[in-house]
């Protein structure tokens, strides 16, 4: 993005995150997910990453929290609450690493990973070992006195429980801290922070009750915790039966793990996750990440992610905060199911009954998991009910394994250049009428065979003599061709793993293969990329023929009519259907586009390098027993040799199988060399 455009990026995001964020945090609504929410943010920390003269003191990236009410109390922090940096993927959790060893000068880390409630952020005081304030976040520095609020939640110890000597004795402290851990005790005054939250279950009761009772329904739990935290009678918060897990103690206590300030927490009184894990290095927290994200669905509360906090507390402050979060906490994210992207175009596929169908094509985008290029849309009126544009950001959802849809515009990033999207009047497959049936929502191809010859253009570019992608047989195109995701050659090019993991027939492993399979036929000789264009007349041989005598695409392309009927046993009809193919506007695009997917084609092959089986020519006759007639043929083309149908004079060998039939007949009266399968194998090898 150049840097103009990239500042009214900027300038639409941030008033657009502004939007969402007062209605999310200061009025306790959401009218898009959270995770929606969020890739509007990253993609502008992004931007702002890249153009830091555009970052502003207004900037969403640059403040903590959401805007104390104005009808609580306010409170301020002992010290800063602050919010957490966000890793997607295996990748940013060790470059975390990397940053910290660097300023650690190479130090090893060991881990505590706790789960990522979501829920809300509470400071809880005690003095004396009584509950005496219980504080929001707000902007991280005051937040809102909400402490009748919290004294309603049973999981918040009223009074501190007072730990026996053997309980801490377990906690194996140095003989220190357990002196100053004790004097602290004694003191009762003390300050921890959590979350709070409301569970599953409990919201899926409310919403019952609520229903029964006509009342409207709770959006979810973490709305619900928090609109009830919020709402100055406490009965309110009292009915909705609210959690809290404790994360940190706020007060030096002299302690020298973090897993000992959790443990202590709960010798205290307070309530820890289960779930919660040492992990003694990086590997361990990947494993923990991925287990729980497995298991997330089974949880009895929401989680968004695993936050992974450096153990040894001693480095804590060494490691120090930048900006909004502290360096030593990383929240790694489980994969969001939505994310903002923009829609680059529309492409029509054409169905098996010839209905055309529009798909969206995405700028590739991390999403549930994989990265994603297209989502489905169904029909014309699909776009229409969600007023879709080529160019807009939309809100993408990818749940489980559901393939990929378009669930919002979001029109206030617009900025004036999208285009409207119309019903094809062609078929974009094979350039005839395309129709409106009245009474139908959907436009159909008239021309009874644009499916089906498309199938078959498709499956042979992937077949053996041609590209020779592994995996990608008819069954698997037409399943392709059926969800939207291919309609056109380069489309192969374009797939992602995760554009393929929700489709039947494919799992995490399928998907990648045959992503792999495709890249590794990224780079192709000549003589089969031509005859996996499909030109008609042109067979795997006369593609040879055309690589060699002319020795690059560039030089077939220009090639005049009167060149191409020189060819040896190049007939009229062949050049002409040749000459015509690269005259054609949307050949000529196909070629184009096939460059810019990376399609490398080796052109040196034939014009380099010197054969084994140059010149030599081979009819095949009877049944070979070790490889098919075709494998043959083509192993003798790879050498270098030529595999005319008929014996003349001319012939350099007759490799006869079982029950050859007339061609070794006719072989023996030109007295032209007869071989068996043996000398045939060894010759080739
Ligand atoms: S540690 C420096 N641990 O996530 C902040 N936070 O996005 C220390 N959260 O404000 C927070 N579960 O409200 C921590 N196990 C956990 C958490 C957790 C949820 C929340 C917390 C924080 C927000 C940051």
């Amino acid at each position: 993005m150049q840097k103009q455009q990239a500042k009214i990026r900027i300038e639409k995001l941030k008033k657009e995150i502004s939007h969402y964020r007062y209605l999310y945090h200061v009025l306790d609504k959401s009218e898009i997910s959270d995770a929606a929410l969020d890739s509007l943010k990253n993609e502008l920390a992004k931007l702002e990453r890249e153009y830091p003269e555009f970052i502003t003191a207004d900037s969403p990236t640059q403040r903590v929290g959401g805007k104390p009410l104005d009808k609580f109390i306010k409170a301020k922090h002992s010290s800063p609450m602050m919010s957490l940096f966000d890793a997607f993927n295996p990748e940013d959790m060790r470059d975390w690493e990397k940053r910290m060893a660097r300023i650690m000068q190479g130090q090893k880390f060991d881990y505590y990973c706790e789960l990522k409630l979501d829920g809300l952020a509470a400071a809880l005081i005690y003095e004396k070992s009584r509950f005496v304030l219980g504080a929001t976040r707000g902007d991280g520095a005051i937040g809102e006195n909400v402490t009748q609020n919290l004294r309603t939640i049973e999981a918040i110890p009223l009074v501190l429980r007072q730990p026996t000597e053997k309980e801490l004795a377990e906690l194996n402290l140095s003989k220190e801290a357990r002196q100053k851990l004790r004097a602290v005790l004694n003191s009762g005054n003390f300050e921890v922070r959590g979350e709070i939250i409301m569970n599953k279950k409990v919201f899926a009761e409310l919403n019952k009750k609520y229903k029964q009772q006509g009342r409207p329904l709770l959006a979810n739990p973490r709305n619900a915790a928090a609109g009830s935290i919020r709402q100055l009678d406490p009965k309110f918060a009292a009915e909705r039966k609210l959690d809290c897990y404790i994360y940190s103690i706020a007060t030096d206590l002299g302690l020298e793990q973090h897993e000992q300030e959790i443990e202590l927490a709960k010798l205290l009184g307070f309530k820890a996750l289960k779930y919660n894990k040492y992990c003694k290095d990086l590997n361990e927290v990947l494993a923990f990440h991925n287990q729980q994200e497995q298991n997330k669905d089974k949880l009895p509360c929401y989680c968004d992610g695993v936050v992974v906090k450096v153990n040894k507390l001693s480095l804590w402050p060494r490691l120090g905060a930048v900006g909004k979060g502290p360096r030593y906490i990383m929240a790694y994210k489980f994969a969001a199911e939505q994310a903002t992207t923009k829609i680059t175009d529309i492409v029509w596929q054409v169905g098996r009954t010839g209905v055309l169908t529009p798909t969206a094509v995405l700028e590739p985008i991390w999403v549930g998991g994989a990265t994603i290029s297209r989502a489905t849309l169904h029909n014309m009126d699909e776009i229409e009910r969600l007023g879709l544009k080529i160019g807009d950001t939309v809100i993408i959802e990818r749940a489980g394994d559901v393939i990929p849809k378009v669930v919002k515009v979001l029109p206030g990033l617009r900025q004036g250049k999208e285009k409207k999207i119309a019903v094809p009047k062609l078929c974009p497959m094979c350039g005839g009428a395309a129709a409106n049936i009245s009474g139908e929502v959907a436009c159909r191809c008239v021309n009874k065979d644009c499916y089906a010859v498309n199938l078959r253009r498709l499956t042979h570019w992937a077949s053996k003599g041609a590209l020779d992608i592994d995996g990608l047989g008819p069954k698997i195109i037409e399943q392709l061709m059926k969800e939207g995701l291919v309609g056109d050659i380069v489309d192969f090019y374009k797939l992602t793993a995760g554009d393929l993991k929700p489709l039947e027939r494919f799992a995490d492993k399928s998907a990648e293969n045959l992503v792999e399979a495709i890249k590794a036929k990224k780079e192709i000789d000549l003589p089969r990329f031509i005859y996996g264009l499909g030109i008609r007349h042109v067979g795997e041989e006369s593609a040879i023929d055309l690589a060699k005598t002319f020795g690059s695409l560039e030089k077939i392309k220009q090639a005049k009519l009167e060149e191409l009927e020189r060819i040896y046993d190049f007939g009229e009809v062949m050049a002409k259907s040749v000459y015509e193919w690269f005259r054609d506007k949307h050949n000529l695009e196909l070629l184009n586009n096939l460059e810019g997917a990376g399609l490398k084609i080796n052109q040196h092959i034939i014009t380099k390098k010197k054969q084994v089986l140059d010149g030599q020519s081979f009819v095949l006759t009877g049944v070979l027993s070790s490889l098919t007639r075709d494998e043959a043929k083509r192993k003798i083309r790879e050498l270098g040799g030529q595999t005319p149908s008929s014996v003349s004079k001319n012939t350099d060998f007759v490799v006869a199988g079982e029950n050859p039939g007339s061609k070794y007949d006719k072989a023996k009266k030109l007295g032209v060399r007869i071989i068996n399968e043996e000398e045939f194998l060894k010759i080739i090898k």
